[in-house]
């Protein structure tokens, strides 16, 4: 990386008196103490967690990589989230809810939260939802969502969302690979002015698929064809009990399935438990973003995503916070949209990605300075690397110079944060995700697995909210992130790169393996590949992540036809659409070359970085090990041509 910027140590922003006061951690010695970890994730998990049964040991690790925590503990995360508010918070708002269009809105208080998730939960068992089934979730974001997430957990059934922007394809591939009881979804939801026909997405995905219900909320009113014996309405389901007992769980229990994407082009089952996730995303909502009980948090990612899951619904609302939640898009009707929302309803803390936060540098600063933001007092954000140019944008234009931003580095594999500045001691460093969370052990290794100050991210010790496993694939989970030091113990590989600079500060470089960032969603190369792959016209695709000013990476393909078939902008035209229908339309190629031949080692390995140096228009660098040389020529021709 030649950004010498990012790593200069010049700036330097300490902690103001105001935070450092009223933070929950303003003793810079947690950092020293936290090395003893077990002590930490024993403390915390009594100070801030209610158990049902106490846990006898902290940490299992009698069959590493297969961690367990809190042993032996009964738990339901509902609980902490609902129950234990009840009593000393039931009037308080836990949900803010703002649709796209201006007038649609709603406030859940949280004894109102428990009611609607109780009568959800007696719903999925009157459809035969029992222990350890798995629901799939495919909606928009509205309450609604949280309440099935929530219902799902409290009767011990393991949630999957599926992000609203997958096409079928890939939700019917994930409730497939999920095997999953029950759909709940709904008629539709507004994103930029336009209804997105969710149910009908949902129909055809299960087209091939085998799920005994679908619950279907009505949120449009649109039309949508209901499946006799199969479909039933979200309202018509609501003639139950609104108490439902919360059951205790073991700390272990799995609470959801998450699909991320890897190297491979299948994606991977992320699966989280009750009570470490609990215990992690607790801690880290209320240490890292210093939440309280008056603020408004408001994180903006989509709950289809880990973010949401950690930091709009588990992590805020075990803290007894109010959360918001929007539906729609940033800039619709305006670009002052999420401006417009903050100042209406007093936003304290903000959580976004970098990505947004380039577009709405772009847009220009007059669309801000239209708003009050001054109830703002600290921002965060996530995804991939800040550059330091937006991160003072980001403070000065957003914070007004008094909030501080935190950015947190972390993985829907961790679960929850695991770098991130704690406001209240922790100076910060424009473009530095700056030190690990206490309890977490992280530290960056060369190729051979030596500690250094540049090469790939790892932890080196278990910590509570980690996965568990892969959805149907240990082994894959076992191989593919953990490797033993000299000593024996698991390390776990986080595939960034990064760096450490004199302060212990570290600086995430990007993804250094075929994974991309797009819009700050996170997609796989290989996934890509394989949904062009799947076109009758494709013979071998290669994908690429190009840098991009706003989306951080675009994909951009090379592709070879099978004989028979020639390149034209209607063919280019068909790929793209190929692809939105198998992925989604994060994954459209922004650009795709077609080309004789990709280039490939002697043993077939097609070597992506030459590919990104011609995209670039940069040295392509050693093409020694390539076995036809000429291939980048041609390939640099074709790209010339376009
Ligand atoms: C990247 C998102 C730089 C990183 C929570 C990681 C970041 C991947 C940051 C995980 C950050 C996340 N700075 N890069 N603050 N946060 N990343 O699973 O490459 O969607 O491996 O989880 O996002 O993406 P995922």
């Amino acid at each position: 990386m030649n950004n010498s910027k990012e790593f200069s140590q010049g700036e330097i922003y300490e902690p103001s008196e105001e935070t450092r006061r009223h933070a929950w951690v303003n003793n810079e010695r947690i950092y020293e103490m936290a090395q003893d970890y077990l002590t930490l994730w024993d403390e915390v998990a009594k100070s801030d967690i209610e158990w049902f049964e106490p846990y006898e040991d902290v940490l299992d690790d009698s069959n590493a990589p297969f961690y367990r925590w809190y042993v032996g503990g009964k738990i339901n995360i509902t609980h902490n989230c609902l129950d234990r508010h009840i009593e000393s918070k039931g009037d308080k708002t836990a949900i803010i809810w703002q649709g796209e269009p201006e007038n649609e809105k709603e406030r859940i208080t949280y004894h109102e939260l428990y009611r609607r998730v109780c009568r959800f939960a007696n719903a999925l068992r009157t459809l035969g939802v029992k222990e350890q089934d798995v629901v799939t979730i495919y909606m928009g974001m509205v309450p609604e969502l949280l309440i099935a997430m929530l219902a799902c957990a409290r009767i011990g059934a393991i949630h999957n969302v599926v992000f609203g922007g997958f096409s079928s394809t890939a939700l019917r591939d994930r409730i497939n690979d999920a095997n999953a009881k029950v759909v709940v979804t709904m008629d539709g939801y507004y994103r930029r002015g336009k209804v997105i026909e969710t149910k009908r997405i949902v129909d055809k995905a299960l087209e091939d698929c085998n799920v005994e219900s679908v619950v279907v909320l009505e949120r449009i009113g649109n039309d949508v064809s209901m499946v006799d014996g199969r479909d039933i309405w979200w309202h018509d389901l609501q003639k139950v009990p609104d108490k439902c007992e919360c059951k205790a769980l073991d700390s272990e229990h799995p609470l959801f399935i998450l699909y991320t994407s890897g190297t491979t082009g299948k994606p991977k089952g992320v699966l989280h438990v009750h009570g470490g996730y609990n215990v992690g995303t607790h801690i880290t909502t209320k240490w890292v973003f210093d939440l309280k009980d008056r603020d408004i948090f408001w994180c903006t990612a989509d709950i289809g995503w880990i973010t949401g899951h950690s930091y709009v619904v588990y992590g805020p609302l075990s803290n007894g916070a109010t959360i918001l939640i929007y539906e729609g898009a940033p800039d619709y009707p305006q670009p002052d949209r999420w401006w417009s929302i903050i100042e209406q309803y007093g936003v304290t803390v903000f959580y976004t990605a970098p990505t947004a936060i380039r577009y709405f540098m772009k847009l220009g600063e007059e669309w801000l300075e239209k708003h009050d933001l001054s109830s703002l007092r600290l921002l965060g954000t996530v995804g991939e690397t800040i550059d330091p140019e937006a991160w003072k944008w980001y403070y000065k234009n957003v914070g007004n110079e008094h909030c501080p931003v935190i950015d947190t580095w972390w993985q829907t594999e961790t679960g929850m944060v695991v770098i991130a500045p704690l406001p209240g001691v922790t100076k910060l460093k424009p473009g530095s995700v700056t030190l690990p969370f206490p309890g977490i052990l992280v530290d960056i290794r060369d190729e051979k697995g030596n500690p250094a100050d540049s090469g790939e991210l790892v932890i080196t010790n278990p910590w509570p909210a980690m996965f568990r496993n892969l959805w149907g694939e240990p082994e894959r989970f076992a191989k593919q992130y953990w490797r033993s030091n000299d000593s024996g113990e698991l390390i776990y590989y986080t595939g960034d790169g990064a760096r450490k600079d004199g302060d212990g500060y570290y600086w995430i470089i990007g993804r250094i393996d075929e994974v991309l960032k797009v819009s700050g969603h996170r997609l796989g190369s290989a996934e890509i590949e394989g949904a062009l792959i799947s076109h009758e016209a494709v013979s071998e695709a290669a994908v690429i992540g190009k840098p991009h000013e706003i989306k951080g990476q675009v994909p951009v393909a090379f592709v070879v036809l099978k004989t028979g078939y020639e390149p034209s902008v209607e063919l280019e035209k068909d790929l793209k659409t190929h692809v939105r229908n198998e992925i989604g339309a994060i994954a459209v190629p922004e650009e795709i070359y077609f080309v004789e031949q990709l280039p490939k080692t002697r043993s077939g390995k097609i070597v992506r970085r030459i590919l990104l140096a011609i995209e670039k228009g940069e040295e392509i660098g050693d093409i020694t090990t390539l076995e036809d040389i000429t291939v980048v020529e041609k390939i640099k021709d074709v790209k010339g041509a376009k």
